[in-house]
C-alpha cells in the first residue's frame, strides 16, 4: 500500500470544489491506489459550509481518503502539502474580464507563495486556478524564492479541453480521436486556441474544416467560452473546471499519452521567443512528475501574431503587478 499523500486546497467550499473534491477522494486525480489526505482551506466565514462539506466526505466511506484537516488559515493548511491547489478567489462577474480580478486577488497569491515556500514540502506542485490564473502563478512562484518555478502552474487545460470538445461536435468525431491541440499564452481572452499540428485520427484537422470558420469563429468562441458560461449560468464554469483541474495534475504526476501533448500554464523558458519568466500556456509533454515543452513545431505568421498578442497581455499583467514580484534570486532557478 502506498503511504498517503498530503493535497491542500483553497476555496474549499466554493463551487469548483464542490465537483472536485469527492473525485479526488475516489482517486480520479492520483490514481486509484493512492491514498490522500485532504488539507481543506477556506475563509473563516465559511467554515461552517466547509464543515458539513467534510462530513459529506466521510459519508461517501471512500477507501483511499485517509484524513481530512479543515483550516481558516493557508499557513497551517499548507504544512507537509505535496501538492497544492489554488483555488479560492473571487470569480468574475457578467460583463469583466479576468484581468480585472487581479487587484482583488493577487496580493492573496504573494502571501500564498510566502507560505508555500516556507511550510509545504520541498517536492510540492502547486497549480493555480483562481484568476487571473497565470498572473497569479508569477506572483506565487516569485514569492517562493526556495522552490523552482518549475514546481507552479497555471490551469488552461479546461481552455485545451473546450477546443477539443467544440471541435469534436464540429466534426463529427470523438475527442478522443483528436490530439496534438495547443492552447497558447493567457488564460483570457486572447488565448490561442492551435489547430495547426491538430490531427483527428490521426489526420490533420486544418484541411478537415474550413479556414473562415476557424480563424473567424471557433478561435473566437474558445476565447469566449467562459463569459458564455458565466452568461448562460449565472456563475463561471465548474464542473469543468473541476474536470480540467482533474486531469492537469493527473497528467503532470502519471504522464501524457504516447503521441500527444497538452496545454499548461508554466513559466516560459524562451521557448518560441515568448519573453522568459512569464507564465505562459504552452504544448508539454509530461513524464513521471515532469514535463517538457514540445520543440520544433512550425509557427505559421498568423500563429505567431495570434501568440505574440497574448504574450502582450501577460507582460502588461506583470507590470500592473510588479510590485507584489520580488527580484529573483539564484535560489529561484
Ligand atoms: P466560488 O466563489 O464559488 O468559490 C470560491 C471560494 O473560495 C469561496 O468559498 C471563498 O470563500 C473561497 N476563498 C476566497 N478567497 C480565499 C482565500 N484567500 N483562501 C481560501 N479560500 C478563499 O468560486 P469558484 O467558482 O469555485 O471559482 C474559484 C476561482 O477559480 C475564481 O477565481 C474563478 O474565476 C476561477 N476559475 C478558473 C478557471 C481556470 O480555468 N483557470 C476556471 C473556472 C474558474
Ligand atoms: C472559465 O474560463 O470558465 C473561468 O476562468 C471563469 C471565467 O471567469 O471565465
Amino acid at each position: 500500500m502506498k503511504r498517503p499523500v498530503r493535497i491542500a486546497v483553497t476555496g474549499a467550499a466554493g463551487s469548483i470544489s464542490h465537483s472536485l473534491l469527492f473525485r479526488i477522494a475516489a482517486g480520479e486525480m492520483m490514481g486509484r491506489d493512492q491514498p490522500v489526505i485532504l488539507q481543506l482551506i477556506e475563509m473563516p466565514q465559511a467554515m461552517e459550509p466547509l464543515r458539513g462539506i467534510a462530513m459529506e466526505l466521510e459519508d461517501c466511506a471512500f477507501p483511499l481518503l485517509h484524513s481530512i484537516s479543515m483550516h481558516d488559515r493557508f499557513e497551517d493548511g499548507v504544512v507537509g502539502a505535496h501538492y497544492v491547489l489554488l483555488i479560492g478567489a473571487k470569480p468574475r462577474g457578467p460583463g469583466m474580464e479576468r484581468s480585472e480580478l487581479i487587484a482583488a486577488n493577487a496580493p492573496v497569491f504573494a502571501g500564498q507563495g510566502r507560505a508555500i515556500n516556507e511550510y509545504a514540502n520541498r517536492d510540492v506542485k502547486v497549480l493555480v486556478v483562481g484568476n487571473p490564473a497565470n498572473t497569479n502563478a508569477l506572483i506565487a512562484s516569485r514569492n517562493a524564492p526556495d522552490l523552482s518555478p518549475a514546481q507552479f502552474t497555471a490551469l488552461t487545460r479546461l481552455d485545451h479541453n473546450r477546443t477539443r470538445g467544440i471541435l469534436a461536435n464540429h466534426t463529427g468525431a470523438n475527442p478522443k480521436g483528436i490530439r496534438r491541440i495547443t492552447v497558447w499564452g493567457n488564460h483570457s481572452s486572447t488565448q490561442f486556441p492551435d489547430l495547426s499540428h491538430a490531427t483527428i485520427y490521426g489526420e490533420p484537422a486544418l484541411p478537415q474544416v474550413e479556414e473562415n470558420w476557424y480563424q473567424e469563429q471557433f478561435i473566437r468562441k474558445i476565447q469566449k467560452r467562459g463569459s458564455a458560461i458565466i452568461d448562460a449560468r449565472g456563475h463561471s464554469s465548474a464542473a469543468s473546471a473541476a474536470q480540467a483541474i482533474l486531469n492537469h495534475m493527473h497528467d503532470w504526476i502519471n504522464g501524457t499519452p504516447e503521441n500527444d501533448w497538452v496545454s499548461m500554464g508554466i513559466v516560459s523558458d524562451g521557448s518560441y521567443g515568448i519573453e522568459k519568466g512569464i507564465f505562459y500556456s504552452f504544448p508539454v509533454r509530461c513524464d513521471y512528475g515532469r514535463y517538457q515543452i514540445v520543440q520544433g513545431l512550425e509557427i505559421s505568421d498568423f500563429a505567431r501574431s495570434q501568440m505574440q498578442a497574448t504574450e502582450t497581455e501577460l507582460l502588461e499583467e506583470m507590470q500592473t503587478v510588479a510590485d507584489l514580484l520580488p527580484q529573483e534570486t539564484e535560489a529561484s532557478h
